[in-house]
């Protein structure tokens, strides 16, 4: 194998589309996945590629030092792509000591494994370090994220995500880590776990629940196609100077009560329902504490200096999706068992 990496969080949404580009990309790279399966985890986001020889799954948690330790010992990895993350922001707001433990200590740990196994050689190396747009606050109606835009993250998940920036780059500055961090915009794709706005909403419709959109809809998001994500980070992964940050984004601003508008519109064509009957669910709840207006990012960066772009324009993306989750309601039904149901009661019941 001509290198070793270690994926962390590969069994959650976008870590499962990056450790399957890397594992059919890369066959002479083995990809070892990190991922302590907790909700957000699921090995069948990785059917596909589990019996690849060149992949290995490793169940444990990133912020037991002494499993870390023991995981850079016996795979002497060249390489680290870090996703392992909580990443649900009203989760966040309901337990925020679970996201300083996993983002803050667990990104900890890992750059510590590092500094240790790496200490002797820096060559070849690299910690790459995939966090959110959401570091960077929210905006207003005009202006683009940039990589100068100061950190002002408002909620505990993205706090805790910019914590774990500064400490990525704090392991560069002083122990000279080859580090690199890409902050990317909203991802959408196969794959979703429904907690979040569009698989939750396409959930709902499909069922014929009440659609919970916060406040008024008018918070904006820029959306990416999850697979142009992990696009990215390949070509970021390869060809991205160490010491920097690349902005990733999607071009693609939508208000939410827009996107929720378009997916009704998709969901009454796929499932044969006359038009408007799904924009009926629609319902106004209760908005999210410190709800971020709008996020947008510039990635200018990106495509200039690596010359990435986004392959997929916005509607055709959604229409991908909503196919994919028509067609693996099994998956769905699995991953929305036991305590999703707990989550969904507390969250949406009180709204
Ligand atoms: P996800 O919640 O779907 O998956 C997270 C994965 O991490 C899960 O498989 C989970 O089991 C694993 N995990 C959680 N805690 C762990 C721990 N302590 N030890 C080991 N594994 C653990 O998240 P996602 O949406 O795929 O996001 C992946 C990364 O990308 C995160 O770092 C997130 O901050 C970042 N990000 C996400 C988005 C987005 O739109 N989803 C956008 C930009 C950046
Ligand atoms: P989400 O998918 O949770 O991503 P993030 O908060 O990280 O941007 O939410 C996307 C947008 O949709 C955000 O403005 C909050 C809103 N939203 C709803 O209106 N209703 C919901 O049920 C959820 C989960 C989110």
């Amino acid at each position: 194998m001509q290198r070793t990496l270690l994926i962390t969080g590969g069994a959650g949404f976008i870590g499962s589309h990056v450790v399957r580009l890397f594992v059919n990309k890369y066959p002479d790279y083995r990809i070892v996945n990190l991922d302590a399966l907790t909700y957000a985890g699921n090995l069948e986001n990785l059917a596909d590629v589990k019996d690849k020889p060149n992949y290995t799954f490793e169940k444990g948690d990133i912020t037991d030092e002494a499993f870390v330790d023991q995981l850079f010992t016996s795979y002497q990895f060249d390489g680290v792509i870090h996703l392992a993350a909580e990443s649900h922001v009203d989760r966040s707001i309901m337990d925020p000591l679970a996201f300083i433990r996993t983002n803050v200590l667990g990104t900890a740990v890992l750059l510590n494994a590092c500094r240790k196994y790496w200490q002797d050689s820096m060559e070849g190396k690299l910690f790459y370090h995939v966090s959110t747009d959401e570091v960077y606050g929210t905006l207003g109606a005009e202006g683009f994220f940039t990589e100068e835009t100061p950190y002002d993250p408002r909620s505990p998940y993205s706090a805790s995500k910019a914590s774990s920036d500064h400490l990525v780059m704090a392991y560069h500055h002083t122990y000279h880590l080859p580090v690199i961090i890409s902050n990317c915009s909203n991802n959408y794709g196969s794959h979703h776990f429904p907690e979040k706005l569009i698989p939750l909403a396409i959930r709902n419709i499909r069922q014929n629940k009440p659609v919970p959109v916060y406040g008024k809809g008018e918070n904006v998001r820029d959306w990416l196609w999850v697979e142009d994500h992990a696009r990215a980070i390949d070509t970021i992964f390869h060809k991205g100077r160490t010491g920097e940050t690349y902005n990733i984004g999607g071009f693609n601003e939508w208000k939410n009560i827009d996107l929720i508008n378009l997916l009704c519109m998709i969901m009454d064509k796929k499932l044969g329902r006359a038009p408007g009957t799904s924009a009926q669910l629609i319902t106004f709840v209760k908005d999210r504490a410190g709800h971020d207006l709008r996020y947008a990012i510039d990635a200018t960066k990106l495509n200039k200096e690596l010359g990435w772009q986004p392959s997929l324009q916005f509607e055709e993306g959604l229409e991908k999706t909503v196919d994919w989750y028509l067609a693996n309601e099994e998956w769905l039904q699995h991953v929305t068992s036991g305590a999703y149901q707990q989550y969904y009661e507390e969250q949406y019941q009180k709204r």
